[in-house]
Formats: structure tokens, C-alpha cells, sequence
């Protein structure tokens, strides 16, 4: 009887597919573990540093597994940590299957991975697939001849008359896309720094080799990629001119149209095959995917929902004022769009949110505020580090200071993006507990107050606020699983919301403005006539258990998050 009802259950449940197979639900939606989970970017030189030496490791993030595991994170996006010059830190790579000793070793890497899974979070490691450092052994051989092995992996061509590039293309860095190199007599191309010369995609040895790389990491336990620079992976073989457009660029270069040198259809093409190998190994593909609208963004997931799992939404990241009518436009076109929506505020090339959107005044409500939207909306958010007890950006104040190169390229209008990738603060001893060295990058002040140490302490924090909201996410079924239903549409202070799954819902209320606002709903056309929630989080200094749905009063900034049944 037993052996009936299991072949029964595996008939049902799919899973007479391939054991790898990415179509194993958590939910009786059909959704997959990426779409439960809320993912936390990590950038390593930054975490935490165990050796001293002013730089974070992978021995520094595991001795914060437990906290991570605390805060409710189930999976952690480490930006690059595998040997590197550091030109762009990391984002230039001389070796995919390696850690760089900076960073610790494989086998600190292989104890982070258990620490991790033992607490039940997955390890995403950062894909950088554009290029490779120009010490990369790959692009050595590439360079050390017109007729070397490798010299079709990368991108070289003739300038187009003496000492001028094949085109006009920019690079996204300041200056050129092309290099000369006078030992071969020609240029090679590199959408970002000289030092990252960009693979040609069109040769099948180079797409094998770099599918092998994913291949190797899942084998150690990776759970799945974050495709850096995805739009950038091809050029038009013909190598046209972009068009070019009035004004000038930060790095002072002539503004162009990116039309053959980003976003080519080929792109498509291998996210749908390397879609493939993460299927074989149940993993997700996360792309940063900077595209201007929703139908673009649309393309990212595949026709048939073959290619990514989860483009980011960047254009989020763009409604850079608290204004209710742009976020519910973004948020709806967002949530039509087919896929399933990925929410960032920040990461280590934007300027931190705590920023952005404060006011100086309100700071610490309005990150709250921040955090209660994009952690109750229908889909996964990323978190970036420090982004849960409000760390500020700390920019540079002097040319001098800049390690980012765009930074001292671009000074002043582009101070580079130091300023977001500064220690996590810890605590309140020297250096916010980050290093007994002298950190890599200046913490500011303000952490003396601003740490995990203290707000853990402070019932009300940023902190504490995050820990609600990520338990709310991963309990309320109405917050796992609900649709997004926009309310009260004409307001143009507080943005509302239902996320509605079946008899519960939970009602969402964000006063994005500086005056007290008082609200009302009638959530019967929603299927919801009860005339009272149930208090999930608010941040009111007087808010209380019940609240009445037709009249609600919001503090500046304030949030209300409660419970509604039928
Ligand atoms: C995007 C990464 O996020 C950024 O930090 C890096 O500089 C470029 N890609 C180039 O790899």
C-alpha cells in the first residue's frame, strides 16, 4: 500500500524527472526555493576580516554564518573572490576555479559552503563572464601571438587607419574600447578597464570553457550564479560605428548609443544554455540586467522562461524619490510582466539607499519604510550588506583617497563607488569590529551608533525592524505566496497594497511623506470585508493590536503592515 501511494506522489509532484531537476516546488504554487528565499550580497574585502590585514575573507563571513542565519537570510551572493589583480577587485579574474589567497583558500571556501548548508543557506557565487583579467592565462597566450592557441578567445582586431581603434566604440570605464598592443600590431576590446579584456562569445571553446566553470562550482556545493555584465557578452561582427549622441559622458568622452556592442540577441541564446547546466544542478541564474523597460527586462526570463530565473529589476532602483505613483507604475509593470520580480535597493555599484532616500531628518524611519516595501512585495528581494542597520555611504573627499579607478578618472563627477563598499559595521570598538588592521576603506563616524552590536539591543532599530519583516516573509502565506493588489491609486502620499492568498491577506501601508496622513479602506471588492487587521508590524509610536481598516494614522514616514481575513 505504501509503495502505491509514494509512486503515486512522485507521478504527481513531477519528480520521476532528472534528480538536478530545477522544477522541485516548496509550495503548493508550484514556486521554487529562490522564490521563498531572501538573498544577501556580500562583498568579501568588506565583511569581515579574521587575519587582520584590513581586507575581509571567507574565514571572517563564516564567523558571521550565525548572525546571518539570525537576520533570516537563505542565500548569500558573494561578489568575486577568486585570484585577481584587483584592478576592478574582482571583477577582473585570473583563475574561475580558485579562491584568492587575499580571500582564504578552496578549503575555506569548502568550510564556509557546510557552515552554510548546515544552517540552510545557499552560497551564490558571482559569474564574471563579460571578460577576464588581462592576467588571466587565457589572455596570456591570447596576446603572446597572431597565431597563438588562444588568440581567438578574446577580441582583436586592425585600427582603422595608423594609430586609430577599429571603431568608435567607449568604453562603459572612461575612454577607448580598444587597446593596442604592439606586440601582435593590433587592438583588442574591452567594454570595461584595459585590464579586463571581453572573451569573444562567438568562439565555441570559449562558451565550453566558461560553461565548465558553472559546472566545476556546483560540484562544491554553489547553489547557483549572479551573471555579471550579461548584456555585454556580444558585438556586431560587422564592428559598426554607435551612433553618437550630443554632449559629453563624466569621463568626458562623446556620449554613444550602445546599439552594437550591448544588449545583442545572441546574449539570449547562451542565458538559454546555461540555463540548461543550472537546471541539471537545481540552481538559479540571477542577472544584472540593466534594461531600460519592463518588455526588456521580459526578454531576460525567455520566451519560455528558459533563461533567467531572476533579472533584477534595476529600474526600481531608478524611482530614486519616495514618490507612491512612480513606485506603484514600476511595481505594477513589474509584477505583469510574467516572471517573477527581484527587488534590490543597492548593491556595491549604487549608492546606498539609506542615502538616496533620506532626508536627513527622518533617515532612520524612512529606511524602515524602504525595507517594508521591497520586503513585502510578490518577489525575491536582494539585500546588500549593512543595508540592515542603515549604513551610509562613506564617499571620498579627496582625489587622493579614490581606490575605485572610475573614481579618479571621473573626480569629481564620478567619485567612484568606494562610498557603498565601505567595512560592515559591527560594533563600536575601533575600526566597527570589522578588523584589528587598518581597514581598506575608511569606516565613517557614525559607527559608534550605526552597528549590528547595538541595534540588536534596540527593540525599535533598523535592525530589529529587518528581522520582523524577514520572519513575516518566510511564515505569512499571504507574503510568500499572495498576488499584488494596488489600493487606494490616487493617493499620492502613502503607497498601499494587498498581497491576497486565498481567505488572508496582509495590507500593506507606507506613508512616504513628511506630514502625518490619515487613510481608509474598503478591502470588500477585494474579497476582504472585515473592518479590521490584525497588527503585524507598525512603526507608530501608538499603534496597537487591531487596527481599523477604515481608518488608519500614519506618523511621517511611518509604516503599517497588518493581517486581514475573510
Ligand atoms: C558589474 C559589477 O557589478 C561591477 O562592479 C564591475 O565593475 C563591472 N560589472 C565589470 O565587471
Amino acid at each position: 500500500m505504501f509503495h502505491k501511494f509514494a509512486a503515486l506522489f512522485l507521478l504527481v509532484s513531477g519528480l520521476s524527472l532528472p534528480l538536478h531537476s530545477q522544477t522541485r516546488p516548496v509550495d503548493s504554487e508550484g514556486h521554487q526555493w529562490w522564490q521563498h528565499a531572501v538573498f544577501y550580497e556580500i562583498y568579501p574585502r568588506s565583511f569581515m576580516d579574521s587575519n587582520g590585514d584590513g581586507i575581509g575573507d571567507l574565514v571572517g563571513i563564516d564567523s558571521k554564518m550565525d548572525y546571518l542565519k539570525s537576520l533570516g537570510v537563505d542565500a548569500i551572493w558573494l561578489t568575486p573572490c577568486y585570484p585577481s589583480p584587483q584592478v576592478d577587485f574582482g571583477y577582473d579574474v585570473a583563475d574561475y576555479e580558485n579562491i584568492d589567497p587575499m580571500y582564504g583558500t578552496l578549503a575555506d571556501f569548502d568550510r564556509l559552503e557546510k557552515d552554510a548548508k548546515q544552517r540552510g543557506i545557499r552560497i551564490i557565487m558571482d559569474f564574471v563572464m563579460n571578460h577576464t583579467s588581462s592576467e588571466h592565462p587565457w589572455f596570456l597566450d591570447s596576446q603572446s601571438s597572431r597565431t597563438a592557441a588562444k588568440r581567438d578567445w578574446y577580441m582583436w582586431h586592425d585600427g582603422k587607419g595608423p594609430g586609430l581603434p577599429p571603431n568608435n566604440w567607449i568604453s562603459e570605464f572612461g575612454g577607448s574600447a580598444w587597446t593596442f598592443d604592439a606586440k601582435t600590431g593590433q587592438f583588442y576590446y574591452h567594454y570595461f578597464y584595459l585590464q579586463q579584456p571581453d572573451l569573444n562569445w562567438h568562439n565555441p571553446a570559449v562558451k565550453d570553457a566558461m560553461f565548465d566553470v558553472t559546472r566545476w562550482w556546483y560540484k562544491r556545493g554553489v547553489t547557483g550564479f549572479r551573471l555579471d555584465a550579461v548584456d555585454t557578452l556580444f558585438e556586431d561582427p560587422q564592428m559598426r560605428d554607435n551612433p553618437v549622441l550630443p554632449g559629453l559622458n563624466k569621463y568626458g568622452d562623446p556620449k554613444e548609443e550602445n546599439v552594437y556592442n550591448t544588449k545583442l540577441p545572441e546574449v539570449h541564446v547562451v542565458l538559454r544554455d546555461l540555463r540548461k547546466v543550472a537546471d541539471e544542478n537545481n540552481a538559479v541564474l540571477i542577472g544584472e540586467t540593466w534594461t531600460k523597460d519592463v518588455s526588456e527586462l521580459k526578454q531576460y526570463y525567455g520566451d519560455h522562461s528558459d533563461e533567467l530565473q531572476m533579472p533584477m529589476d534595476f529600474m526600481f532602483t531608478k524611482v530614486d524619490k519616495l514618490s507612491p505613483p512612480e513606485f506603484r507604475r514600476q511595481i505594477a509593470a513589474v509584477d505583469s510582466a510574467g516572471g517573477w520580480p527581484v527587488f534590490v535597493l543597492s548593491n556595491h555599484d549604487i549608492v546606498r539607499s539609506y542615502v538616496r532616500y533620506g532626508d536627513k531628518q527622518h533617515d532612520q524611519a524612512i529606511a524602515k519604510l524602504m525595507a517594508s516595501l521591497y520586503l513585502t512585495l510578490r518577489g525575491t528581494p536582494i539585500m546588500y550588506y549593512g543595508e540592515e542597520i542603515g549604513m551610509e555611504n562613506n564617499d571620498p573627499t579627496r582625489k587622493e583617497d579614490v581606490k575605485d579607478p572610475i573614481g579618479r578618472v571621473g573626480w569629481p563627477q564620478e567619485k567612484g563607488r568606494d562610498g557603498e563598499r565601505t567595512p560592515m559595521q559591527w560594533d563600536d570598538s575601533p575600526n566597527a569590529g570589522f578588523t584589528r588592521g587598518v581597514p581598506w576603506l575608511p569606516v565613517p563616524p557614525s559607527y559608534k551608533t550605526v552597528n549590528v552590536a547595538a541595534e540588536l539591543k534596540d527593540p525599535s532599530s533598523i535592525l530589529n525592524t529587518y528581522k520582523t519583516l524577514l520572519a513575516l516573509r518566510h511564515q505569512n502565506r499571504a507574503l510568500l505566496d499572495g498576488d499584488y493588489v494596488a489600493l487606494n491609486e490616487n493617493d499620492a502620499n502613502v503607497l498601499s497594497y494587498l498581497r491576497r492568498y486565498k481567505n488572508e491577506a496582509v495590507l500593506v501601508v507606507l506613508n512616504m511623506s513628511a506630514q502625518p496622513q490619515d487613510v481608509s479602506f474598503d478591502l470588500s471588492p477585494q474579497g476582504f470585508p472585515a473592518k479590521s487587521a490584525h497588527t503585524l508590524l507598525t512603526t507608530t509610536a501608538t499603534g496597537s493590536k487591531e487596527s481599523s481598516v477604515s481608518h488608519l494614522s500614519l506618523e511621517p514616514f511611518a509604516v503599517y503592515i497588518g493581517a486581514v481575513s475573510k
